[in-house]
């Protein structure tokens, strides 16, 4: 069964909208992880960012006493979030690439130029009992870069394919792009993951990739929760998965 991880980086976006600085503020995104497992949710992603612009770090601490699935710590690899990461405990850290200057993680993380930093923290957060993802894009020089870390997991940066959307020659090619990265991942022992860009609309499609355990979707889970609630939109998602062949 295909699984949901829901990042909730969105709904602390709106409350810092409000509440930067604060000690407290609306919406809480740990009582939306938690009612986003009670929904079904296989899990729940966040991100601390380096600038912390959503996800604070007492947000996080409090995630990992409050949710019963499995916590994704999504991170840049820098020395201060690894020591985050390694007293937080997460049960798998996604590491993404970040700049300042993006809205959101842009593209993936380019494993191949930076191997050894990449396999040294892998190793790391690997010895602290937390498993690791690579965010990367669906390149199959970077999936083999990938398994040199040890990684166990990627994660399929699928902005591309949602951005291609609206040409149907594109929105094809990226799937294939997708499929062939996927089976690739599969052939080197790396299980595979997927998000970015996911919604209703371009979900379905997502079928044709073949070996996803896992997708993790926010901004348009949260977007869909506006018209509908969170645990409505939640299970919308969950729908639009059922069904996946493997
Ligand atoms: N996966 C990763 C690694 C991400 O950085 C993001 C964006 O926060 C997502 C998945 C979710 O993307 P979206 O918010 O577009 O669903």
């Amino acid at each position: 069964m295909l699984k949901l991880g829901v990042n909730i980086d969105h709904v602390a976006t709106l409350r810092q909208a409000r509440y930067r600085g604060m000690d407290d503020g609306e919406p809480d995104p740990v009582a939306a992880a938690i009612a986003a497992e009670e929904a079904g949710a296989h899990g729940i992603t966040a991100h601390l960012r380096e600038d912390r612009r959503h996800i604070l770090d007492r947000d996080v601490f409090r995630l990992r006493e409050a949710i019963r699935t499995r916590l994704n710590f999504e991170m840049a690899v820098v020395p201060e979030i690894i020591d985050i990461a390694l007293r937080l405990r997460p049960d798998i850290c996604c590491l993404v690439p970040e700049k300042r200057t993006e809205v959101t993680t842009e593209g993936g993380l380019d494993v191949a130029g930076a191997c050894d930093a990449v396999r040294d923290a892998t190793r790391r957060l690997q010895d602290a009992g937390i498993e690791v993802s690579l965010f990367v894009d669906p390149d199959l020089a970077q999936l083999d870069a990938a398994a040199r870390t040890g990684a166990q997991f990627v994660e399929l940066h699928t902005g591309a394919y949602a951005e291609a959307w609206h040409s149907k020659r594109e929105r094809n090619l990226q799937i294939e792009r997708l499929a062939a990265a996927a089976r690739h991942a599969k052939g080197l022992g790396i299980r595979v993951n997927a998000g970015h860009g996911l919604n209703l609309q371009n979900l379905p499609l997502l079928h044709l990739v073949p070996h996803l355990v896992e997708l993790n979707i926010g901004h348009s889970i949260v977007s869909r929760a506006v018209f509908v609630g969170l645990q409505p939109a939640i299970r919308e998602f969950l729908a639009a998965m059922q069904g996946y062949p493997g």
